[in-house]
């Protein structure tokens, strides 16, 4: 059961990702039933969802029309009253009888965050918390809007939901670079050993997009940077990159140690932060209009496209090491990647040459695009003069093993099978948002950036305040 049927998301990534899921096996048990506001027959949803299939300009294949037209349904759930349940409830029995089901279910909530509540008591209210099989609810992003709204929406679960049951999708960790960090980590002892206080000078992690605001203007100039993206994929870089090892590879093992990171992070001062907001400039080699001139913008909007952090982990490990996070919007290209500087030799005695003179290592994980990592290392040029010059170790997953899957195919596999491992808890959803809740009211835009540049000067005296630069542009 998919609620928010007719929005984007669900004709652009999860009916795409289903198909993924169904395709080897068109005939499996599997029904789709799409609910929406908006009242459209059967057969109109199936060729709505069709023309809408996938990203723009790729029309839903021939074989999913087939699968479609005896396996995707559709019933309009009007205002959302208790009848309108309790008619969800029949019909969801019905299909399950008339096509023999074994009745296990799974509620996708792709709505937007205040249409949560409602829909979850309304689910509650009717029996559907509980089915003849398992029973499962996925949620989208956002969880809420601070860390009080955040709470709230965790206990209106709770009132009808296990936690056990609850999938929060944050799409990064359905990424395979990001998945990977983990056996990076630890299933390297070169890299776990170093990856320390002793031995690390700072991470970069950057999310960096060369998009705009699109057509989400009523959404973003709501929500800004902070709440779109830090809350969310920073922070789960950032957890993943800087938690212990867990005991083992148990979901609640990994999201124990990942909590902890969380906890640990120093309250942000003021000077930590910067924000920013695209003005007009050029990107992709067409002119782009500022954000405040975006269709359905205020003219003085003054919410974020940009944000750049300096965060401090206070744990043995992490002591002293600073964390820099940044993400915008309409910045010089599409980038994901965390950047790890080692510190540099404690004595150098190499001719200095160039600038800087001495380089210290790096490694750098692309999470997007170009998935892979890079490590730089110093190495001798040939000939008779000692002259160093830095080298770049690669590996790319594309060259490995061809083009990696999409996150969301990855992520419904999961919660088919029941395993929570890359969902986000209730308590890391707290305890996120405890980390950036002090921000919100400060984060009024003051400054500008160009479109197609990486974002206001601020944030490169962020670093430069410790004797560091952001490692790319
Ligand atoms: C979404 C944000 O969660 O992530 C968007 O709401 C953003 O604003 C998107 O564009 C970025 O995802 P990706 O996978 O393209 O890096």
């Amino acid at each position: 059961m998919v609620f928010g049927g007719t929005g984007d998301l669900v004709a652009r990534k999860l009916l795409p990702a289903l198909w993924d899921l169904v395709r080897p096996d068109p005939a499996a048990a599997v029904h789709v039933l799409a609910l929406g506001r908006r009242e459209m027959e059967e057969a109109g949803y199936r060729s709505w969802a069709a023309r809408r299939f996938g990203d723009r300009g790729r029309a839903a294949p021939a074989p999913w029309r087939r699968w479609a037209a005896d396996h995707l349904h559709y019933e309009n759930i009007g205002s959302e009253t208790p009848a309108d349940f309790q008619r969800l409830a029949d019909r969801i029995r019905g299909i399950e009888a008339g096509h023999r089901l074994p009745g296990n279910r799974l509620f996708y909530l792709a709505l937007p965050a205040p249409a949560f509540g409602p829909v979850l008591d309304g689910l509650g209210a009717a029996g559907l918390a509980r089915a003849p099989g398992w029973c499962r609810l996925v949620l989208e992003k956002p969880f809420g809007r601070d860390l009080a709204s955040a709470r709230a929406l965790n206990e209106t679960i709770h009132r009808h939901f296990r936690e056990s049951q609850v999938f929060r999708i944050d799409h990064y960790l359905g990424k395979e670079t990001v998945q990977n960090l983990l056996v990076f980590r630890f299933a390297n002892m070169l890299f776990e050993s170093v990856w320390n206080r002793d031995r690390v000078e700072h991470v970069e992690i950057t999310v960096a997009e060369d998009l705009g605001v699109e057509h989400r203007a009523g959404y973003y100039d709501q929500t800004g940077a902070l709440r779109d993206m830090v809350q969310s994929h920073l922070l789960q870089l950032l957890m993943l990159t800087a938690m212990e090892v867990p005991g083992s590879l148990d979901a609640d093992e990994v999201r124990n140690e990942k909590v902890k990171v969380l906890r640990a992070i120093r309250p942000i001062r003021p000077e930590d932060a910067v924000f920013g907001q695209y003005a007009a400039g050029r990107t992709g080699g067409r002119r782009r209009p500022a954000y405040r001139a975006e269709e359905g913008i205020p003219r003085n909007s003054r919410t974020e496209t940009y944000v750049a952090l300096r965060l401090s982990i206070d744990t043995w490990r992490w002591h002293g090491v600073p964390f820099f996070l940044r993400t915008g919007k309409r910045l010089g290209g599409k980038l994901t990647e965390i950047v790890v500087r080692f510190r540099e030799p404690p004595v150098w005695f190499f001719p200095r040459s160039g600038s800087p003179a001495i380089r210290a290592n790096t490694l750098t994980i692309l999470i997007q695009p170009g998935e892979g990592f890079e490590l730089a290392i110093e190495i001798k040029r040939p000939g008779p003069e000692i002259r160093l010059v830095t080298q770049r170790l690669h590996f790319r997953y594309d060259e490995a093993f061809g083009p990696l899957e999409d996150a969301y195919p990855a992520l419904l596999r999961d919660v088919v099978a029941g395993d929570p491992s890359l969902f986000v808890r209730a308590d890391e959803v707290e305890e996120s948002w405890r980390v950036v809740d002090p921000l919100l009211a400060r984060r009024s835009v003051r400054l500008l950036y160009p479109a197609g540049s990486w974002g206001p000067a601020a944030a490169t005296r962020l670093l430069g305040r410790d004797g560091h630069s952001w490692s790319t542009p």
